[in-house]
């Protein structure tokens, strides 16, 4: 991909967490290889689900972030701690009145769902989200397995105040064909809002080099890359 992606706002860089990047080292190394590609800014948003990660919460991730962002900075590459959040029942429960979970700037929250099964609170929870006034951004609907190719389950979604982030890897094929042809579909209808690499390895990255964007792509992923940058602006000017 030779277009400048300089604000991920996705990703599992945040070192021994979860199923993303395991080490320090490595992650130092891979915001060094992105920032050779031009990145400058990177939301570092580890899964929070209790059942798979019992030991991550929005504290306990916010202070392994202090431990390591000084060395993740160095880099060159400006960082900033928030959470993929899973969908599962009971969830706004375990965040009473929406004000504790570890969301990205400008009252975003990042969403997601397992791809094998919808949530079946996927609506209320959305519904509730805006209700406490934040902004719900679904991650990769395009790998949703369980929703039609006309990806018509997603926009009533959408209709619902929800954002989409495309997983930019999708495009190249590289979660398989259907998640390829679904987010053709998502962004030639414009309904995505935001581009994330939600990188979990170093391997990703050679993924990344080799992406090659269709033409036909090429506005709407610029489009998004302004979105990831004027949601890290927002970060910077505190809103
Ligand atoms: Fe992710």
């Amino acid at each position: 991909m030779d277009m400048d992606f300089r604000t991920d706002v996705h990703c599992h860089i945040l070192p021994g967490v979860d199923d993303g990047f395991g080490s320090e080292e490595k992650s130092v190394m891979a915001l060094q290889l992105l920032h050779e590609r031009g990145l400058e800014h990177s939301m570092l948003t580890p899964h929070i689900y209790p059942e798979l990660y019992p030991a991550n919460n929005p504290e306990s991730i916010r202070t392994r972030f202090a431990e390591v962002s000084g060395m993740l900075e160095n880099t060159g590459v400006k960082c900033l701690v928030a959470g993929e959040h899973m969908v599962y029942q009971g969830i706004d429960a375990a965040f009473p009145a929406g004000g504790s979970f570890l969301t990205l700037p400008d009252n975003h929250i990042l969403i997601e769902m397992s791809y094998a099964y919808e949530s079946q609170n996927i609506r209320d929870f959305v519904f509730y989200l805006n209700a406490t006034g934040l902004h719900p951004v679904l991650a990769h609907p395009e790998r949703y397995s369980y929703y039609s190719m006309d990806m018509v389950e997603v926009k009533s979604i959408v209709d619902m105040d929800t954002r989409l982030q495309l997983n930019i890897l999708s495009l190249g094929g590289f979660y398989g064909n259907t998640a390829k042809v679904k987010a053709g579909i998502l962004l030639e209808a414009g309904l995505y809002s935001y581009l994330g690499t939600d990188l979990h390895s170093l391997s990703q990255i050679e993924q990344l080099k080799s992406l090659k964007i269709e033409k036909k792509h090429v506005p709407a992923i610029e489009k998004l890359l302004e979105n990831n940058d004027l949601l890290w602006q927002a970060a910077s000017s505190g809103v």
